[in-house]
């Protein structure tokens, strides 16, 4: 390549450069650019949250624990087959919608008595009670914190956060709890 050529080539490549980044400049002029930021920003979960378990939280009532345990095997009142108990509703209105009231789920990722393929994502709960709080290794608070936010004993938890989040209110964390700490042993 003589020196004319070579010269005539590094300026093609140096105009060619300059048009590019021109090209995206402009692009951001022409096509409007939305501020992700603040889309993401709605969608980003609260900072994990310590609550504590409020008074007679925990309780052996037959209809709290079947509220827990069905939302505990459920994922949500659409799918749900069987009738709901007492209290807890398979269709909620928000924002003049109806829309199915979303459950638990846990079965997903925990199994326990009576789990339909049970998941193995999280800890097997069978006889959680005799196991895990009859030997005071795990306390109601705990199981209470946990349940509505699991964040607070694992920052990298792979354990959905169930109160924060506004899923669940902490009635319904209670009845969560206590389906998880009841006795299961007669059943
Ligand atoms: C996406 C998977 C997942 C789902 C869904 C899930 N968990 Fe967990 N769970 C975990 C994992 C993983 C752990 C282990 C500890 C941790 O990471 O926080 C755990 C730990 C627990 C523990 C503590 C066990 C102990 O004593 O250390 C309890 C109780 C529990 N889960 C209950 C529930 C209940 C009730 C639900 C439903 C509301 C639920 N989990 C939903 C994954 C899950």
């Amino acid at each position: 390549m003589d020196h004319k050529r070579s010269w005539m080539l590094g300026l093609g490549i140096l105009v060619f450069g300059l048009a590019q980044s021109v090209d995206a400049a402009d692009l951001k002029k022409v096509i409007e650019m939305p501020d992700a930021s603040k889309i993401l920003e709605k969608d980003r979960l609260a900072p994990p949250k310590r609550y504590t378990m409020p008074k007679g939280c925990i309780t052996d009532d037959p209809l709290a624990i079947a509220r827990g345990e069905y939302i505990f095997h459920n994922l949500n009142g659409k799918k749900a087959k069987a009738k709901p108990p007492r209290g807890l509703a398979k269709f909620v209105v928000a924002n003049g919608r109806k829309k199915p009231k979303q459950y638990g789920n846990c079965v997903a990722c925990h199994n326990i008595e009576g789990a339909k393929g049970g998941g193995n994502i999280g800890p097997d709960l069978h006889n959680y009670r005799q196991n895990f709080v009859d030997s005071g290794v795990r306390s109601h608070q705990y199981v209470y914190q946990q349940i509505a936010d699991p964040r607070v004993h694992d920052k990298n938890t792979h354990m959905t956060v169930n109160l924060t989040t506004g899923l669940f209110t902490p009635r319904e964390i209670c009845d969560i709890a206590s389906y998880v700490v009841s006795d299961k042993s007669k059943k």
